[in-house]
């Protein structure tokens, strides 16, 4: 098991950075064979992105092209009204695809350097990755990004088979990598009562009629290309401890491990970068845990309900603010959500109207 290191990558607020434009402009023929090894480069980030997860599987992210540069913009129209408010999940969301960019550039041999929220007067734009030049990818970078695909939330129970303390170091490393902090309930003596808060979350949730009926919404019968198929959906769970959510009504219930490994990540403020940040560091994580044949599934409600999230705040020693939570462990096969096409959700920039 690779414990990962900081990406050869550097990361910035409000700060430009010479791009490699000068050798794009020398020559009409350098410049013709520099755009298409970008394109090739772009079109494989691209693919990388979208696989990120989202709440609901809405996939709340559009990128904007440039010669050399992809925004990650977040896509107001695909924020849940009902379980997501404030828009942190989509952040988050578009924090993984973020992600996803820099691993799969890095893993096909450039640099990147990311600027955050590059626009103050456009918050909606949350980055701008530039792509820079040559680079030989790590093996860290290798091994993440080729897990990019195989990733996926498994809902189903898991293994009783313990997650070995090295691997558990791993994926702590990841998230402080990214600049924030993985707390495991269980160490601290906090899972029952972490447990606890979700379950309270999903009974508040149980009453909420906007949000079931947002939910409905984006729970499809059928694979759509956006939403969760039916067939990603877990079992009920026989009097476990956490109660998920898309939970297939037919079949019997199933006994989920006994100990489950629950995740708590958290950062050290919670303005909209931090969340976006957040994005980076939970995918960093799940990337480490599939890399190290882990499968994850997430428990967002208790985040989802803001008095809720504030206990959890305090529960956790009440520096930290919780942005997600999940579990970890050994699972049996699961199934892939679909995705839009790069298509749908890339536009050129300078065709933006402002
Ligand atoms: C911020 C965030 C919160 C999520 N919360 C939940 C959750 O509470 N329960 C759940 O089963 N899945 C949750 N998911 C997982 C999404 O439903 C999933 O990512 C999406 O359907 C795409 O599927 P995939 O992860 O298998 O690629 C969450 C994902 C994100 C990014």
């Amino acid at each position: 098991m690779t414990v990962p290191k900081v990406l050869p990558h550097r990361a910035h607020r409000h700060c430009r950075v010479p791009a490699a434009r000068e050798t794009l402009e020398s020559s009409k023929g350098r410049y013709t064979a520099m755009v298409l090894t970008r394109s090739s480069v772009v079109t494989a980030a691209l693919e990388a992105a979208v696989r990120a997860p989202s709440p609901h599987n809405t996939q709340p992210w559009i990128f904007e092209l440039a010669p050399d540069t992809i925004d990650v913009v977040l896509d107001e129209s695909r924020v849940l009204g009902a379980c997501d408010p404030e828009g942190r999940e989509a952040r988050l969301a578009c924090g993984a695809a973020l992600l996803n960019l820099r691993l799969a550039i890095a893993a096909a041999g450039r640099v990147t350097d990311t600027e955050f929220l590059p626009e103050r007067e456009r918050p909606s734009l949350l980055a701008r990755v530039t792509i820079g030049p040559r680079h030989r990818p790590t093996m860290t970078e290798r091994r993440l990004a080729a897990a990019i695909p195989r990733r996926y939330s498994n809902r189903r129970p898991f293994s009783e088979q313990p997650v070995p303390r090295g691997v558990r170091t791993a994926v702590s490393e990841a998230a402080r990598a990214e600049g924030a902090r993985l707390i495991l309930p269980a160490e601290a003596g906090s899972l029952e009562a972490t447990a606890r808060l979700v379950r309270r979350a999903d009974h508040l949730q149980g009453l909420d009629d906007d949000f079931q009926e947002e939910l409905r919404a984006w729970t499809r019968q059928e694979a759509e290309d956006d939403g969760v198929p039916a067939f990603a959906g877990g079992p009920r769970s026989a009097g476990g401890l956490l109660p998920g959510r898309y939970v297939r009504e037919s079949g019997a219930p199933r006994v989920f491990e006994q100990d489950p490994l629950v995740a708590v990540l958290t950062m050290p403020n919670d303005a909209p970068m931090s969340q976006l940040r957040a994005g980076c560091a939970m995918q960093r994580v799940l990337l480490t845990a599939t890399d190290a044949g882990l499968s994850a599934s997430f428990y967002s409600q208790p985040i989802e309900i803001a008095p809720v999230r504030a206990e959890l705040r305090d529960l956790l020693g009440g520096t930290e603010h919780p942005q997600t939570v999940f579990r970890l462990g050994y699972g049996y096969p699961g199934v892939k959500t679909p995705r839009r096409p790069i298509e749908a959700v890339t536009r050129d920039r300078r065709e933006v109207r402002r």
